[in-house]
């Protein structure tokens, strides 16, 4: 190909990089995040996704030094290109993250705010996607005993849509809440039970929800069942106690599907549908939650089908999408040489950033080669067999992160 075009090797990568279709923003952020980002760029290079990547920071190093962990030119590169592939970042409780800020930043009332809400809010990321699918041969994948003792390995393909940028997640809470906060809580009646506690003894999570916002998730529950051709989609919440807001949300969703003919509402309560989830996990497709809701229903659902080295989610907003393993920095795991993490969240992230684009056909391609891999059993990572992480389980047969990802490259091909 060099040959043909007159041009050395590397001008020749930046000629094809110059052409590329598209722009991946790249926020590999902390620890592992920092690991498994580029494993999952070599998946999508071997299975001849046409992009260029652009790194941008995000994470603990720029709350440390710059007092922001979300840097402003890292919004201005995902406005610009649209998507987005996300490590994880590491964050610390309030006192430890004031601590190490850098000296001449200390004193001066900066506050930690999570990078990831950071990101969701700015670009309104409020569709969240995590889908819980088993493969077979996942020694990881949920089983219980059947009605003679027989072992049942349910197939799991439940689908969570959370609301990602409300409900309590949306940061409005106060300790020693300001007088005129006080004062509207003060006029609700049931305040009542709090009224003798002093002020600064009050701690208060906001829970909002927008009727549009409740909307627009549903809705994408809806489209991906009809698309996918499930005859149901639950709404996970808890609407006999929290009447307004799951009061809310339940309302929106009779209203939605009356234009999903075919399409049935389940209602589950949260606490409930925990308890359900291991006795019958299979009869679950997309599920709909508001935003803690939603992300307590999803890693139950990760847990029975190989947990935090198979989570993986989408963020997507009408502009930016930014895709991401729902695990995080584990930083124990940072400095291990080779590294031993599993980067198959990472990988099935970056697939889905292929469905978001359209090209269903390559992100399929990375699906079924990460199949095959499981199903074949004879490269795991340590998660996957079931031992303790740690420099030894490599010596224990364990396949690091870079072997897992060049298996899984090799079945690409
Ligand atoms: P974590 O997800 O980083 O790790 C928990 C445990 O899960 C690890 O010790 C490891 O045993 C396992 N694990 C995670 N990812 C794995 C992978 N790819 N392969 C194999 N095993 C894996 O959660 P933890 O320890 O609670 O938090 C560590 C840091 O990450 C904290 O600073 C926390 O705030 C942050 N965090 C960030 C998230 C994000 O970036 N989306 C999400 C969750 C935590
Ligand atoms: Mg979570």
């Amino acid at each position: 190909m060099n040959t043909d075009l007159g041009v050395g090797a590397e001008t020749c990568t930046m000629r094809r990089r110059e052409m590329a279709k598209y722009t991946v923003v790249t926020m590999p952020g902390d620890g592992i995040g920092k690991v498994v980002l580029p494993e999952s760029i070599r998946v999508l290079d071997a299975v001849g996704f046409d992009a260029e990547y652009v790194h941008a920071d995000i994470g603990w190093d720029f709350w440390i030094n710059e007092g922001n962990a979300l840097p402003e030119r890292t919004i201005e590169l995902l406005a610009k290109h649209k998507l987005g592939l996300f490590g994880a970042i590491t964050s610390k409780p309030k006192d430890k993250a004031n601590k190490e800020l850098k000296p001449t930043l200390q004193g001066k009332g900066l506050v930690y705010f999570s990078p990831i809400v950071g990101m969701r809010q700015r670009f309104n990321l409020d569709i969240c996607i995590r889908p819980c699918l088993s493969f077979p041969g996942n020694p990881l994948n949920f089983i219980r005993r059947g009605p003679s003792d027989e072992v049942e390995e349910p197939r799991v393909n439940a689908v969570i849509f959370r609301q990602n940028t409300e409900g309590l997640y949306a940061g409005i809470e106060w300790t020693n809440p300001p007088d005129n906060v006080y004062a509207a809580f003060a006029s609700h009646p049931k305040f009542k039970v709090f009224a003798s506690t002093p002020k600064q003894d009050l701690a208060i999570s906001t829970r909002v929800l927008t009727r549009n916002a409740c909307r627009r998730i549903v809705t994408a529950a809806f489209e991906y069942a009809k698309k996918h051709g499930f005859k149901s989609v639950t709404v996970c919440e808890k609407p006999n106690v929290l009447r307004e807001t799951s009061g809310m949300m339940e309302e929106v969703a009779k209203e939605v599907q009356k234009n999903f003919a075919g399409i049935e509402i389940w209602s589950t309560n949260i606490d409930a549908q925990m308890m359900w989830l291991t006795k019958n996990p299979e009869i679950y497709g997309p599920i709909v939650a508001s935003n803690m809701f939603g992300d307590i229903v999803s890693d139950g659902f990760a847990g029975l089908v190989g947990g935090l080295g198979f989570a993986c989610s989408a963020n997507i907003g009408d502009e930016v999408a930014v895709f991401e393993p729902t695990h995080g920095s584990a930083p124990k795991y940072e400095k291990l040489n080779p590294p031993i993490v599993n980067p198959i969240a990472m990988i099935l992230s970056a697939a889905m950033m292929l469905d978001h684009i359209g090209d269903f056909d390559k992100a399929k391609k990375v699906r079924d080669a990460v199949a095959a891999v499981v199903a074949e059993g004879k490269i795991q990572a340590y998660d996957m067999m079931r031992i303790v992480g740690g420099p030894d389980s490599l010596s224990k047969g364990a396949a690091n992160t870079i072997q897992l990802t060049d298996a899984i490259i090799a079945k690409l091909k």
